[in-house]
């Protein structure tokens, strides 16, 4: 067999290709941003083309720097920015417009709308999750309502939707050709159109859209032995490689960080972050403002649900301070800004962009940055940006606990800014528990790879993938308890400022 399994990650922000070996050890990647496009206030957009043209990119630029081919891969794995919503054309290849992100609240008057007439109960009830902008189902009806000549191509099923990895997977295996047209079930349970009892697309959810059938992609394993089909000799690989696992990219995480066990927790640090509790074979309902998902389904075993805590601006809220502020030129200076001072100077910056998730989910909700007096500088708001993400994460925990009654000892951690250790530090000190990254912070391709590799062999089971995580540093809480409450309180006063902000 092949001594590597290669993983796509398509994120919010970039794309990258990591290539990985037995020992789940990193072999090989390249990664490329793509632009965020804001047409305008609450509107994020992605150019498909440009996407499928990065994730080319970045599959020969690592493949070449270490002299692989196609031959050398076992499998490969594909994950994604969930949500995040393509529709093109399986003739032409041609989306029908830009993919409306995660993060976009266009759909916010759709959104409110179901919430009136009792079908916000049936979507919480069948698809676990409660009606809000950043799921698929939204941005679909919003394609296909603004959109000239997509309903009738859709009701032909010439018009096909997709999140990133259909349209990834579709254009890897030949697109107009013979592209396959597939997800898998933790993508699907991510749209607002599927049931998580019968991981199948809903009717009646597909009525509350008035979203054709014909467009949606079939539902697959997220590690599938039957394989969704091969890479091309005319493709990035210039080979066959099989490919085999599918999943969105934060159930990939917590494959990466091997939470198999019911009650173990992983919280990813990225454009915004997102906090997963496996919750085993069962559908466990939130009652604290959680969604209920898909975690994993590989082969024909069961499919393995998780409660999940989205929290939608952390990673991106940094880039703010670059791209929108200019105040530091690069993510990795937050921390050298933010260790300029002691304290946030009594300030807070809730970053509610897209409105607040979980637990709040209020579209109505903008972001403020509260507290301020002449004393504070940039270094100030550096440090309450950090803090606004751990901030985000203790509601999120505090929702869990409510939800599974599962207190943390050790919250275990990965993503781009678990490389910033005085957040890391914050996150021990706001939780009150001890924060633990692995080696490989790239659990989220790790996830991929390891979900493609299982699949055909090349790993054994998730025991023999348990043996690969290692510990590669740990924060402990140095804070006092009394400093720990009042900054928590102080966190909350400055979340009531920003609700009810839109009418
Ligand atoms: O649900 C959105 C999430 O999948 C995005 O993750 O890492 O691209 O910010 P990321």
């Amino acid at each position: 067999m092949a001594d590597f399994v290669g993983a796509v990650d398509q994120g919010t922000t970039s794309t990258r290709f990591m290539i990985f070996d037995h020992g789940g050890r990193e072999v090989g990647r390249h990664q490329l941003e793509h632009e965020q496009i804001l047409p305008q206030a609450g509107w994020v957009e992605h150019n498909p083309l440009e996407i499928w043209e990065r994730t080319c990119s970045v599959i020969r630029t690592a493949m070449h720097a270490r002299g692989l081919r196609a031959t050398d891969l076992a499998a490969l794995g594909v994950t994604n920015q969930r949500e995040t919503t393509v529709v093109w054309n399986r003739r032409t290849g041609m989306p029908y417009y830009n993919a409306i992100v995660w993060q976009d609240t266009r759909t916010d008057r759709i959104a409110t709308a179901l919430e009136r007439d009792g079908r916000g109960e049936v979507i919480r009830r069948k698809a676990g999750l409660p009606p809000a902008t950043y799921f698929s189902a939204g941005k679909i009806q919003w394609i296909l309502e603004n959109v000239d000549g997509v309903r009738a191509a859709a009701e032909a099923g010439e018009a096909v939707f997709g999140n990133t990895d259909s349209w990834l997977l579709w254009n890897l295996t030949g697109g107009v050709d013979s592209g396959v047209h597939i997800t898998d079930v933790t993508n699907a349970s991510r749209t607002m159109l599927m049931d998580l009892e019968t991981l199948d697309w809903d009717d009646e959810l597909l009525s509350f859209f008035d979203i054709p059938r014909a467009m949606l992609p079939e539902i697959r394993p997220s590690s599938d032995p039957k394989g969704y089909g091969h890479t091309l000799s005319g493709g990035p690989f210039g080979g066959e490689v099989a490919l085999t696992g599918d999943l969105g990219d934060q159930q990939a995480a917590t494959v990466g960080q091997v939470c198999f066990g019911v009650g173990q927790v992983k919280n990813t640090y990225g454009t915004g972050n997102f906090m997963l509790l496996n919750t085993g074979t069962e559908v466990v309902r939130s009652r604290s403002g959680l969604l209920t998902t898909v975690c994993y389904q590989f082969g024909a075993d069961k499919p393995v649900y998780a409660l999940e805590g989205s929290i939608a601006v952390t990673g991106s809220a940094v880039q703010w301070l670059r791209d929108q502020l200019g105040i530091i030129s690069g993510a990795s200076e937050s921390e050298a800004l933010a260790r300029q001072v002691a304290d946030s100077g009594g300030v807070y910056f809730v970053p509610a962009f897209s409105g607040l998730f979980a637990p709040y989910w209020r579209s109505d909700a903008r972001g403020a940055i509260v507290g301020l007096s002449r004393y504070n500088t940039n270094a100030h708001l550096a440090r309450a940006t950090l803090e606004s993400i751990c901030y985000q994460t203790r509601d999120v925990i505090e929702a869990m606990a409510r939800d599974s009654g599962v207190t943390l000892d050790v919250l275990r951690v990965d993503g781009g800014i678990t490389a910033n250790e005085l957040c890391m530090q914050l996150q021990a000190d706001i939780l009150g528990v001890t924060v633990s990254r692995p080696v490989v912070a790239e659990t989220t391709a790790l996830g991929a790879a390891y979900a493609a590799g299982l699949a055909v062999g090349f790993w054994r089971d998730t025991d023999e993938l348990a043996q690969n995580w290692n510990e590669d540093k740990c924060w402990q809480p140095e804070w006092t308890e009394e400093q720990r409450e009042k900054g928590y309180a102080g966190w909350h006063k400055a979340v009531r400022r920003t609700l009810d902000w839109v009418d």
